[in-house]
């Protein structure tokens, strides 16, 4: 029987409860296929630091090298934002990130037809939304130095260092080019070439991997630009390649497009292991009331299922599965909507594993 090891990691806030309703649904999906998943569940960020007092343990670490994927909830929390910068939940998710070395993140940006109504955008700009950000995940002034904060005559100073090496930015290049090929063959990178020289660099070394995709549009935009453009016109975009701290604002953004953050999962690819995670955060204020959106976790193990395992028609199915339920007209409170029926997280994971159950394998 194929086997495969699926590290899982809850992390903080609402991640336990929906990452309950990701496995169940990983649950139907090993009846239907016949394949077998190993869950290994480990302790990361604010979880971590409380049971092993490190964001990151070392036994997780080695867990989650040692799998054939990983599944994240969410870190971080009110708890742990008085802790040294180098503990808080966040430095785990960037040691995962580092340790793995996943340098490329797909965020998917879809706007589904039956939750336009939760845009704060008209109808006639978001129908149809379907963009594609891949984010640049190890460079920039995320992991550059020199950084940090220092005393210098009499004031404190601080300090964070954008860089990228041509090595970096080929591989994200060529990431984003091969996905591009196989969506509508247009690829947008965007930049701040007219100020930052890391960035023009970028620019250049785009070009140059580009030509050896002719059969690809690549066209270029400044930062600023596409902020703006990502409201008046989203409709344009299909497959953005940006850099890291850009990447993390403009996925943000164009979340908005969806309505809720709720809604979006997202891969982290490398050399090996691909670690998968909602794109939304750990959403303290809403933890153990049982009415978070799991959706976004259930669709980030569909992505798993294609990106890792290969597992296409089944990633379909629970993507399927999902629109269904809500054309259905079920909801959590994130994405409530006159008229719905409003369900919580627990009730949201059995109605999407009883829809995949029911679609013949
Ligand atoms: C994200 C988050 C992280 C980031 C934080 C939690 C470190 O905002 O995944 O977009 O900035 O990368
Ligand atoms: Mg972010």
């Amino acid at each position: 029987m194929k086997t495969y090891r699926i590290a899982v990691l809850p992390g903080d806030g609402i991640g336990p409860e929906i990452m309950q309703e990701a496995k169940k649904v990983l649950a139907v999906v090993a009846e239907r296929s016949g394949v077998r998943f190993v869950l290994e569940e480990g302790l990361v960020g604010g979880a971590g630091y409380d049971a092993y007092g490190t964001p990151l343990p070392d036994e997780v670490m080695k867990m989650a090298a040692a799998s054939d994927a990983v599944l994240l909830g969410a870190v971080g929390g009110p708890k742990w934002e008085p802790l040294d910068y180098s503990l808080r939940p966040e430095r785990g998710l960037l040691g995962l990130r580092s340790g793995l070395g996943l340098f490329a993140n797909l965020r998917p940006v879809v706007v589904f037809d039956d939750l336009i109504a939760a845009s704060p955008l008209k109808p006639s700009v978001v129908r149809g939304i379907d963009l594609l950000i891949i984010r640049e995940l190890l460079g920039d002034a995320y992991f550059g130095k020199p950084r940090g904060v220092r005393g210098e005559k009499g004031q404190r100073v601080g300090i964070n260092t954008i860089v990228y090496t041509e090595a970096e930015i080929r591989r994200i290049a060529k990431v984003a080019f091969d996905i591009a090929r196989t969506r509508c063959r247009k690829l947008l990178s965007v930049d701040k070439a007219n100020v930052l020289e890391t960035t023009e660099l970028w620019r250049d070394v785009v070009t140059e991997v580009g030509r050896d995709y002719p059969d690809v549009d690549l066209q270029h935009m400044y930062v600023d630009n596409c902020a703006m453009q990502l409201i008046r016109n989203p409709g344009q975009f299909d497959v953005i390649v940006t850099t890291n701290m850009f990447g993390d604002i403009l996925s943000d953004e164009a979340s908005m497009l969806t309505g809720s953050l709720g809604m979006l999962p997202s891969a982290s690819l490398g050399e090996k292991v691909a670690m998968y995670e909602p794109s939304h955060g750990s959403a303290p204020d809403i933890a153990g009331k049982g009415i978070a959106n799991p959706l976004a976790t259930i669709l980030s193990a569909a992505m798993m299922l294609r990106h890792s395992f290969g597992m296409a028609d089944e990633a379909a199915a629970v993507e399927k599965a999902v629109r269904a339920v809500l054309a259905d007209g079920a909801r959590t409170e994130d994405i409530r909507q006159e008229g719905a029926r409003i369900v919580g997280t627990i009730q949201m994971g059995d109605l999407v594993a009883e829809r995949v159950r029911a679609f013949k394998a």
